[in-house]
Parts: C-alpha cells; sequence; structure tokens
C-alpha cells in the first residue's frame, strides 16, 4: 500500500479536534497512541451486536464473541510472525506480560547462583520487575551500559554460564535507540540464556519477527499500537509456556476441579484466568490489521524521516539539547531533550497552549534520566499520522518559548 499520510489522517477522528483553540498536533505517542475509527468501531460493534462470555456458552453470541477474540489472537500472531497462536496470552499490558514471565518463569528457574542481563535504558517495568526477581532468589541483576550505543564487546564482556536472562528493550523510549536484537540472541544462545524483547515500542513501529529473531519472549502492549488501554501481549515460545505454572488462578484456566485439585487448561488458556477483555482483545485485532494494511516497513520509514527532520530542526535551536544525539545508534521516532534554562514541565505547558501534546518527566526510567544529570526532559514521539509540517509547529513553538522565556 502506498503510505499517504493526509489519508490516514482522515481515519484518526481525534486529530480534527481542538486543543486550546489550535488543531491538535499529537507527539505523545511512546505514552500511548491515537485510535482509528475501525479500531472504535470494533468496540461499539462487539457491545452492539455481540457481547457474551467466551468460552463457556452453546448459544450464537457466545459463539460469535469467541471466534472473534480467537481470531484476534490471530491477528497478532500474524503481526509478529509467530508460527502458533497459542503462543500467544492475553494480559492487560506489556507490564502484566513482564510479571507473568517473572512469577511463572523467573521465580521456578532462577537461583542465588543465577544472573539476568537487562540495559541501563529500561522502563521501570522492565527494571523493577527483575529487581524484584533479584531479590527474592538471590540472583545478581547486571545492567548493560547502552547510553553511548550498544556495543557487543560490553555485552560479551558481562554475560557468562550463569545468565538465565537477557530482558532488555527493543527500541528505548526514552533514548529511541534500537537494540539489535539480532546481536544478542546468538550470544545469549552460546551460554543458554533465554531471551526476553520488552517491544512496547517496537512492535508498535517496525516489523518484529519472533521466528526470524529467534527469541524466547516478547511483551508489549496493545494502546501504543493503535488498540485500546487495559490489554497486551506476552508472546513466548511453546515449549516454555507448556512448562511454565500459572500464577492467576480461577475460571478458564483450568481443565479439571475436584475439591481437592485442579488439572490446568491447555495452551493458551492456561495463563488467562478469569473473565478476558473480550472487546479489547478483538479491536487489538484490528489495530494490527490496520497497521499490517500498511505495512511495518512503511510505517518505520514514515517515521524515519520524521525523527531525521526534527533532529536536524532541533540542531539548529539554540539552547536545547537532545538527549544521545552525538551517539550513532539506529533510532526510532523518539526524542527526549533539555533545556538549558527552562524546565522541561513549563515547555510541555507552553506548547499545550499551542496544542501541542508532548511527554514531560522521567518516562518511568529514572534512574536513565538520571545519569544525564537531569531529574526530567521532555519527549516528542511519533506515529504513522505525524507530518513533517507538524514538526515544524513544534520547533517554531519551543523558539517562541526560548525567546518568551530567556
Ligand atoms: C519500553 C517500554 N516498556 C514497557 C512499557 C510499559 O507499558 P505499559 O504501561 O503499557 O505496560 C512502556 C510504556 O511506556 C515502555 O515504553
Amino acid at each position: 500500500m502506498q503510505f499517504d499520510v493526509e489519508e490516514i489522517r482522515k481515519d484518526f477522528p481525534i486529530l480534527n479536534r481542538k486543543v486550546n483553540g489550535k488543531d491538535l498536533v499529537y507527539l505523545d505517542n511512546a505514552a500511548t497512541s491515537q485510535k482509528p475509527k475501525e479500531v472504535i468501531d470494533s468496540i461499539r460493534d462487539y457491545y452492539m451486536n455481540h457481547n457474551a462470555n467466551v468460552h463457556r456458552g452453546v448459544h450464537l453470541l457466545s459463539v460469535e464473541a469467541t471466534d472473534a477474540y480467537e481470531n484476534a489472537r490471530i491477528q497478532i500472531s500474524d503481526l509478529i510472525n509467530c508460527p502458533n497462536s497459542n503462543s500467544i496470552i492475553w494480559t492487560r499490558n506489556a507490564t502484566e506480560s513482564l510479571n507473568l514471565v517473572a512469577s511463572s518463569w523467573a521465580l521456578d528457574n532462577l537461583t542465588k547462583e543465577s544472573n539476568i542481563i537487562i540495559t541501563n535504558a529500561e522502563h521501570h517495568s522492565n527494571l523493577v520487575t527483575w529487581q524484584q526477581v533479584s531479590e527474592k532468589t538471590g540472583c545478581d541483576l547486571r545492567y548493560l551500559n547502552i547510553s553511548d550505543g550498544f556495543d557487543l564487546s560490553d555485552f560479551e564482556n558481562l554475560i557468562d554460564e550463569k545468565t538465565k536472562l537477557v530482558a532488555v528493550t527493543h527500541m528505548s523510549n526514552v533514548l529511541g535507540y534500537v537494540v539489535p536484537i539480532e546481536e544478542i540472541v546468538p550470544l545469549a544462545r552460546k551460554y543458554d540464556a533465554r531471551v526476553l524483547v520488552d517491544g512496547a515500542q517496537s512492535v508498535p513501529h517496525m516489523p518484529v519477527d519472533v521466528l526470524a529473531l529467534d527469541i524466547d519472549f516478547l511483551v508489549f502492549s496493545a494502546h501504543k499500537m493503535l488498540g485500546p488501554t487495559g490489554i497486551g501481549v506476552l508472546y513466548a515460545k511453546l515449549d516454555l509456556l507448556e512448562d511454565m505454572n500459572p500464577y492467576m488462578f480461577g475460571g478458564d484456566m483450568i481443565l479439571e476441579v475436584t475439591y481437592e485439585d485442579a488439572k490446568w487448561n491447555r495452551l493458551p488458556y492456561k495463563f488467562e484466568a478469569g473473565t478476558p477483555n473480550i472487546s479489547g482483545a478483538i479491536s487489538t485485532g484490528v489495530a494490527a490489521n490496520y497497521l499490517m494494511k500498511i505495512g511495518m516497513e512503511n510505517v518505520w520509514e514514515h517515521e524515519n524521516s520524521i525523527t531525521k527532520y526534527a533532529l536536524e530542526k532541533f540542531r539548529e535551536l539554540n539552547n536545547f539539547n537532545v538527549i544521545g544525539d552525538n551517539v550513532t545508534q539506529r533510532r526510532g521516532g523518539v526524542i527526549s531533550f533539555t533545556h538549558n534554562k527552562i524546565h522541561p514541565h513549563d515547555i510541555g505547558t507552553i506548547l499545550d497552549k499551542q496544542g501541542i501534546a508532548i511527554r514531560t518527566g522521567h518516562h518511568c526510567a529514572m534512574p536513565l534520566i538520571r545519569s544525564y544529570g537531569v531529574v526530567a526532559a521532555a519527549r516528542a514521539s511519533f506515529y504513522i499520522y505525524n507530518t513533517l509540517q507538524e514538526v515544524d509547529q513544534l520547533v517554531e513553538a519551543l523558539q517562541d518559548a526560548e525567546d518568551f522565556m530567556v
């Protein structure tokens, strides 16, 4: 499909609204994306026409709801080239997917002899989770520093035969750096370590192929990829899921129950206790389809051209500093920046007056942000519906902020 940003924008009703009297310029996509009409309509259609509980009824509505829920699992499999949809577990978000792996796999497989490697640029969800596993099992938590870019020899120096898990972000939500998973996996295999990829920022923006990458676990959230909030995905290799015990118990995850005992259901239901987010899953499938129709290569290229353009524009501004701009590393559409004198929150407020939505704060990566000698940064992040003209609007508003405040 030909990528036509103006056509794509027509699919997003929210882009027509005014914010503080101005056209909305939405540049907070790393926090959450906007939703196309198809996704919004699918939620309404589910509740208007098909609402019933899944897997439990013989009546038509329940069959329709179940078929749509399971079809969404196949659509997600297609998006990440997963060969078997039983490898797809619905969760609430990337964070819950990480907690599932921590509780159902890591606590059973790590000891005080083991170690986990993560990077220094992880979102808190892929950091605090492993800190907790380390606290509970006594295993060592090691940090691969990628502030100056990913360096394979640093990784080689860190990994050893006691490494059981390498859990890394695919794309940093602060630096925008893309971590080369294809370089990590072969080395991890050599040491028999499992690889978990935090795809919260990559799956929405670039082709991610779990087969080609040969990763063990992948986690991501629907709300950052045009889908609704409250639903996320865990992909894991089938043999791992077969061996793992559930960490949530209740309805749907059992096959047989007596007063004494219970047998777990087959995959993927073993990990989906209780009534799931049915409309959330269905509309996530619609979001995945929407992205696949555009083509993930096209999504990546569009965002790449916007980011390159934005970085060049930022370099022309006085007193603004893009974090990590001096580093040569493949990067996605996330630009975090500070100003020599203006606090990021003030930048955010000034931009909001112009209808421009960016994020300010520590971006759930407190230790990383602090390592740059600041406590907060402003962040602009792009998606399929953003335009070069919106970058110009951002840069003009920043220039005005500088003229006004300094
Ligand atoms: C890199 C990364 N990992 C994980 C998460 C957590 O996602 P969620 O809050 O949807 O669970 C985020 C959210 O910003 C993120 O950017």
